[in-house]
């Protein structure tokens, strides 16, 4: 969006609310879920329709514009996400879109597209060239440009995970991916005003955002990441401005605090992310709060960067867990076991139990108690 035009938009959380509305008859509220060793809730929206947030934008862009009577074609530009949720909208409104991708787009992301039956053209190797792609066809044809984070509708409508995660779990603070920004600007619409601290995350050397927050708009070719859905060389100027306002921090998460964390999210709690999925969690560790969130949000990742990342990243331990001063102490474990004494395994040195307050792995199991 032209800067000068971004500076007399007025989006605001009743725009977040109007949405909501508008998606309730098309989409279900994602799971918020408790990941206790990482003693943070997760907003689950790589359970969401084409497996990320973005159906949320594109779907309320489209409704909007049809209740404007805006009867326009729509093309987009996108690393994938944007694009799936877009057909997605399209396919759900019976209307045609055309989507371009850059050819380094993940393969799933691609065949998500096709699968909803929009037309996608491949072109230039990054987001941001395949962006300017899409703004040539729109000119020449006639058709709506509809920008994948830097347009009202799509952030009012990105909002709407915020007011779910402020029903499923009353958060003191939010951390949310940043691409573009459109995303944090929506979900920090629809909480700042409830007090809510929110926080970004962005990845080593993919920060363009960060930077323009401090005055720095130079184009910086982004580095190579796992996280593309967030490899964005130039940030919105609407949601730069709102998030000026808005955001409380961002936090910068290193390549591979990021592999780790996309790896202990699948092998500890279950969750597949993809690469910007997990790049919230991986900040919420630099952050304190009581009750923090982080938006897992997508989970579209090509099953052999998966399986590479599950074969070679080993993540380290995890930390004991600590225990809360006042919290009372479970029974010892010999008062309560009800087996009979003979199948106890025996106390001494060689055969230490192992208990919840030390943590301790006894691999040296008697026979009897495997059997
Ligand atoms: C999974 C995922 N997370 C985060 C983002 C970043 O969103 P935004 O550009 O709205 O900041 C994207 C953008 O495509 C994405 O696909």
């Amino acid at each position: 969006m032209d800067p000068a035009v971004a500076s007399t938009i007025d989006v605001t959380a009743s725009d977040v609310l109007a949405a909501q509305a508008r998606l309730r008859r098309y989409l279900d509220v994602t799971p918020t879920h408790y990941a206790e060793r990482f003693g943070t809730w997760l907003k689950l929206e790589n359970l969401q329709r084409t497996g990320s947030y973005k159906v949320r934008g594109a779907l309320n862009a489209l409704l909007a514009a049809r209740e404007r009577g805006d009867d326009r074609y729509v093309i987009t530009a996108s690393a994938g996400n944007h694009a799936q949720g877009m057909a997605w909208a399209a396919y759900r409104l019976g209307i045609p879109a055309i989507t371009v991708m850059p050819r380094t787009a993940p393969d799933t992301k691609v065949a998500g597209v096709a699968h909803w039956g929009a037309t996608v053209r491949l072109h230039g190797e990054t987001y941001d060239e395949a962006k300017a792609f899409a703004k040539e066809l729109a000119a020449q044809n006639g058709f709506r440009l509809l920008s994948a984070f830097d347009d009202p509708d799509v952030i009012a409508g990105q909002g709407t995970v915020g007011l779910e995660i402020a029903a499923a779990m009353n958060p003191d603070v939010v951390l949310v991916p940043i691409g573009g920004g459109g995303l944090a600007s929506g979900v920090a619409l629809a909480l700042k005003s409830q007090g809510v601290r929110i926080v970004g995350a962005q990845v080593e050397g993919v920060d363009a955002m960060c930077r323009a927050l401090k005055g720095d708009r130079s184009l910086v070719d982004p580095c190579a990441t796992l996280a593309d859905g967030v490899r964005v060389k130039e940030p919105g100027y609407l949601t730069e401005r709102l998030l000026r306002d808005l955001l409380d921090d961002v936090v910068i998460v290193r390549e591979a605090e990021l592999r780790e964390t996309l790896v202990r999210l699948a092998l500890e709690e279950h969750v597949i992310a993809e690469g910007a999925g997990a790049l919230a969690l991986a900040a919420g560790k630099r952050v304190a709060g009581r009750r923090k969130c982080a938006v897992v949000s997508g989970g579209n990742v090509d099953a052999g960067v998966l399986a590479r990342l599950l074969s070679e990243v080993r993540p380290r331990p995890p930390r004991k867990p600590r225990r809360r001063a006042r919290e009372r102490l479970p029974q010892p474990a010999a008062t309560r076991d009800p087996r009979p004494a003979g199948l106890l395994p025996s106390r001494d040195a060689a055969h230490p139990r192992p208990t919840a307050a030390t943590g301790t792995i006894d691999r040296d199991i008697p026979e009897e108690l495997l059997a």
